[in-house]
């Protein structure tokens, strides 16, 4: 029987790092279905859609193919209209993007049976904002992960610091902020915790401690 792990929470709670490295110790596929937002968000990007205008959004979906894979190694990839654009999709633009899209209830739903499917032939950890609350509302586990924003903040600066990126902290931060609202603040599948989920704060965690936790409310809850 395959088991589905549902693990929803804020921007920057460091769920894919955490969810993928669970996936990996217990066998899992991870899906991160983040990063479908994103493709929608980069394809509004490319093709110069108003962000505020929603029936623009639904527009750009027409004849939009989105699909995902994964390398030997496990990794998933997106791919848009057959391109791979794994590597496009992490700017701070994109992210904004993203949230702009993931508003509008037709993106949402051009998106409900890829994200479903993916979890009904094998065992999944399956990390967003609505996967224990619509897209896997029977899933066995559930697990709202957060941290505080300015912890989030930083480690998402850190990253993109990281990665060469020129960022400021303060607008990294500002940014968490305002995704945080609109992701909450939306009336279609607003980020909210599952009733019946169990919450892991990661603000005083490692990242080794955070993924020890979420690893063990997984095997607690799947004996
Ligand atoms: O997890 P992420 O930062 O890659 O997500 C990008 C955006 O997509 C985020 O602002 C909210 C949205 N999203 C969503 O609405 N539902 C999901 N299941 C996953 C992401």
């Amino acid at each position: 029987m395959s088991i589905a792990v549902a693990i929803d929470g804020p921007a920057g709670a460091g769920k894919s790092t955490i969810a993928r490295a669970a996936a990996k110790e217990l066998g899992f596929i991870y899906v991160d279905t983040g990063a479908l937002y994103r493709s929608i968000g980069l394809n509004a990007i490319r093709k110069g859609v108003d962000l505020t205008d929603a029936k623009a959004i639904e527009a750009s979906l027409a004849g939009l193919k989105v699909e995902l894979s994964f390398d030997a190694q496990g990794a998933q990839i997106v791919l848009l209209n057959d391109e791979d654009v794994s590597s496009f999709i992490r700017t701070p633009e994109v992210s904004m993007s993203a949230s702009k899209v993931s508003a509008v209830p037709a993106v949402r739903a051009f998106l409900l049976d890829l994200q479903r499917n993916m979890a009904k032939t094998q065992s999944v950890i399956m990390d967003g904002r609505d996967i224990g609350t619509v897209v896997l509302p029977n899933a066995e586990v559930k697990i709202f992960l957060t941290a505080s924003p300015e912890i989030r903040a930083k480690r998402r600066f850190d990253e993109l610091i990281e990665k060469g990126e020129d960022v400021k902290y303060e607008d990294v931060l500002a940014d968490v902020i305002q995704r945080d609202y609109n992701d909450s603040h939306r009336e279609i599948a607003p980020l909210k915790p599952a009733e019946d989920s169990k919450l892991a704060d990661t603000s005083g965690l490692t990242l080794e401690e955070s993924i020890q936790l979420i690893i063990n409310i997984i095997k607690e809850n799947t004996k």
